[in-house]
This record gives structure tokens, C-alpha cells and sequence, in this order.
């Protein structure tokens, strides 16, 4: 388990290409599951994640080979309908097979999930939905076994716009008989390119981005080829980087019209942010100011965000209240955001965070893959070197990020964790 040393007070400044959507190359990749044949996704992040979600389909039988970070994966042949434990423990998103397990096969047998640790992160939605079409389910020896002999198209709405319970049901329902619709779904913009590449695939979806989706339930799917969208929430943590120490960068790439509260929020702290060709130019000079933000889903604020704003907000001009809307316990970072000097009290929802003149170096942990982000945002504004043990939640979501932030001119290292005495 290896450590990050980020040494603070080093101005970010250059170009750095925003890579594939994280968030997005994991359901293309179960939807892969769909088609017999060979299916190629361009612009794939080399994260653990990506990596476990690999595992996943060769568990299930798939070839899975990489060309940088272009992915091809080969369903020809028999599959397997079981995702065992240890894959989905390492990440919670192997659940998205449920889906099109059970819209090619009619069964899935998926362990129950662990991952990041960031709340009690429930699957109801995914189930409720799947069983209004007709899906059972028991339960046993930590597995959930669904069959759907015949998956029907159903009318679903989400008690909550839950991203993963939009995308699963999604996913079974271009494969079940008849239409299904989805109220209150998500609209994140993964979610639009999964819709893209399905359609692409054969299925026939209208309104995906919006509120309501409307499914055809078809089973002629062919595999295709299809680049996967720019990871916004990478673009956000460089633009929050670049933010807290002063700097500038171009966010190669970057799709503005994903990020639009994103950037409002940093020109409110005092940023400027240009639209330019080739992606957006985003820098801070002097220290940030006081901002209140709510996380929301889209086109809200991203909860996968907050840690990171929270972090350049804990040196602002003034206080700023931070309130967090989708997950129940996400604020579990500012303990380790306290020690380094960071003045937050939190209660329930919400955080109240007293800008600090500076942060000071402090032996710090990752808990969570933008909770290590926030650490090391934290760290580069801070005086002295700080300590990032637990590095690896981090690499699970983000494609190189210490030579990229060395690459800006960030002074970093990893080396290997010193165990703690007994
Ligand atoms: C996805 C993203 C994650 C992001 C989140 C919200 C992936 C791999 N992960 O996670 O990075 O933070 O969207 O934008 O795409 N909920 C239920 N029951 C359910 C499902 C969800 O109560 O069946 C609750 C969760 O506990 C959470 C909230 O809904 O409080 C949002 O979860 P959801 O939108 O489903 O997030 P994920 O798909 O898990």
C-alpha cells in the first residue's frame, strides 16, 4: 500500500487532457453484455476500477483485451450469469450486470456489493424496479440469485433519481417485451451515453437526459464501437487543483456543457473560466472566496465534487456552507481535512466551513476515491509535505494522476507505506 508525499505551494499551470468518463466505461462495458460478438470502447480510463469491471466480464466468460486505452470485449461464446464476491467487493458498480445478465439470459447471480465507503449505499431501486418486471429474487449465502423467465416492460418510477437504478433498469429493459418507462430517472450524462451506445446497439430509447425514458424492449443487439465521453469529475478535481494553488490550466477535452454549475461555483469563488476550442481554461489568483454549494444529481452540483470544493473552500475568504444532499455520510473526510488546519463543523447535511488564512502538511488518509482527491487538493494549497496514506482508494478513479499533476508542476512522490508499530 503506498503513500503520496505532496509537497505544498507549488503553482499548477499547462495543459492537461481530461481522459474517458469512469463513470460512464463501466456501464458500456456491462452492456457489452448484450451482443454476441466483439464490442471496442475507445477512450477507456487505466484505473483499478476499469480493471475490476475486466475481471467481472472474464469472470463471466468474456474476452477482455486492451490496446492503451481502447478496451475490446469478446461475448462470443458461452457466459456465465455469476459475479463472485471478491470482484464486487472491490467495487460496488459490478452490480450493473444485474441488468443485461437478465435481459440476455433471463438470470443473474451477483454477489452483494461492498466498495467505496461512503454511506449505506442500498440497491432497492435497482430491485424494485427489475421486479415490477417480473424478475424474482432469493438471497442466500450472501449472493442475490434474480430469474426472469420472461422480463416484461413495466411502468417504474424512482423514489430517487438513483444513477446506478436508471442505468440497471435500462439495461434489462432493452432487452424485456414490450415498453418500459422510467419516471424520475437520472440524467447524468453517463447515462446519456450509455443511452447512445445502446441505441447504436439496436435498442430503441427516447428521452434519456431527461426525466422520463421510454424503452421498446427489442433482442436483435449487435456489438459496436463507441468512445466514451470526457470524465467530468476528473476535469472538476484539475479545475479545483489548479484553483487552490493559484494556478491556471486547460482542461483539454472537458465538455463545458457538463460542467456548467461546476464553473459557475468556481467563478463565484473568484475564478476565471474561458470556453476555448480544445476544452476550458480555469485558474484562481490569490485565495478563493466564500461559497455555499448543495450537491444535487444532475445538473446539480456533483456530490463527487464535494470533498474536492470543500478542500479550496477550507482557505477562503470568509465561510461557506456546504450542504450534501445524495449520500448520508460523506463529510467522514473533514476529520482528516482538520488536521491540516481546516475549521469545519459539521451537522447532519450540511458543513460550515471558516476559511483558513493557510493549511499546514499533516500525515492524512484517503478514505475514499474523491476523499483522496480532496486530500491531495488540501495538500498542494498547504504548507510543508503531507502524507496521503491509502493512496489506492484514489488510483481506483483517476488515470495518472501524480504524473499528471507533476506534469503541471506539482512536487509529489509515492513511496512505500511505513507500517505503524504495534
Ligand atoms: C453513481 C456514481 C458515483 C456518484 C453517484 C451519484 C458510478 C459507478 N458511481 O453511484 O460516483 O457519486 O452515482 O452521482 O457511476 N440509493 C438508494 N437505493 C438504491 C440506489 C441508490 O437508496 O437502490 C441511494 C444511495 O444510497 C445514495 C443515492 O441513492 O444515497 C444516490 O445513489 P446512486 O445515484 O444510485 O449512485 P450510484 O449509482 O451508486
Amino acid at each position: 500500500m503506498d503513500r503520496l508525499l505532496v509537497t505544498g505551494g507549488r503553482r499548477l499551470e499547462g495543459a492537461v487532457r481530461i481522459n474517458g468518463a469512469k463513470n460512464s466505461a463501466l456501464k458500456l462495458m456491462a452492456a457489452a453484455l448484450l451482443a454476441e460478438g466483439h464490442t471496442l470502447i475507445e477512450n477507456v480510463p487505466r484505473i483499478m476500477d476499469c480493471s475490476t469491471m475486466g475481471e467481472v466480464l472474464e469472470h463471466l466468460g468474456a474476452g477482455v483485451g486492451w490496446d492503451g486505452t481502447t478496451l475490446m470485449i469478446d461475448t462470443t461464446g458461452r457466459l456465465g450469469i455469476e459475479t463472485p464476491y471478491e470482484l464486487v467487493r472491490k467495487m460496488r458498480a459490478s452490480i450493473v450486470v444485474l441488468g443485461p445478465l437478465l435481459a440476455r439470459f433471463g438470470r443473474a447471480r451477483v454477489a452483494m456489493p461492498g466498495g467505496c465507503n461512503i454511506g449505506s449505499r442500498k440497491i432497492d431501486l435497482h430491485l424494485k424496479g427489475f421486479e415490477r418486471m417480473g424478475a424474482r429474487f432469493t438471497y442466500e449465502h450472501g449472493y442475490l440469485e434474480a430469474i426472469a423467465p420472461v422480463l416484461q416492460g413495466a411502468m417504474i418510477s424512482l423514489d430517487f433519481p438513483s444513477v446506478g437504478a436508471t442505468e440497471n433498469i435500462l439495461m434489462a429493459a432493452v432487452g424485456a417485451r414490450g415498453r418500459t418507462i422510467i419516471e424520475n430517472a437520472a440524467r447524468e450524462p453517463e447515462i446519456q451515453d450509455l443511452a447512445n451506445v445502446l441505441v447504436e446497439m439496436g435498442a430503441k430509447i427516447e428521452g434519456a437526459g431527461t426525466t422520463t425514458i421510454e424503452i421498446e424492449g427489442t433482442d436483435a443487439f449487435e456489438p459496436v464501437r463507441h468512445r466514451v465521453i470526457p470524465d467530468r469529475i476528473a476535469a472538476g478535481t484539475f479545475a479545483i487543483a489548479a484553483c487552490m494553488t493559484g494556478g491556471e490550466v486547460l482542461l483539454e477535452d472537458a465538455r463545458p456543457d457538463h460542467l456548467e454549475l461546476v464553473m459557475d461555483k468556481l467563478q463565484e469563488a473568484g475564478a476565471t473560466v474561458e470556453v476555448e476550442d480544445g476544452g476550458i481554461r480555469v485558474g484562481l489568483a490569490g485565495r478563493p472566496l466564500a461559497v455555499d454549494f448543495v450537491t444535487l444529481p444532475y445538473p446539480g452540483f456533483p456530490t463527487d465534487l464535494q470533498p474536492q470544493m470543500m478542500a479550496l473552500l477550507s482557505v477562503a475568504r470568509g465561510t461557506s456552507i456546504a450542504t450534501e444532499n445524495v449520500f448520508e455520510s460523506r463529510f467522514m473526510f473533514v476529520d482528516e481535512l482538520k488536521r491540516m488546519g481546516a475549521d469545519i463543523r459539521t451537522e447532519g447535511h450540511h458543513a460550515v466551513i471558516r476559511g483558513a488564512e493557510w493549511l499546514s502538511s499533516a500525515p492524512v488518509r484517503a478514505l475514499d476515491i474523491r476523499a483522496g482527491a480532496a486530500m491531495i487538493i488540501a495538500a498542494l494549497g498547504a504548507d510543508g509535505t503531507t502524507e496521503i496514506s491509502d493512496i489506492h482508494h484514489v488510483d481506483r478513479g483517476y488515470q495518472d494522476l501524480d504524473s499528471r499533476l507533476a506534469a503541471l508542476g506539482a512536487e509529489l512522490r509515492r513511496e512505500p507505506a511505513v507500517p505503524i508499530p504495534a
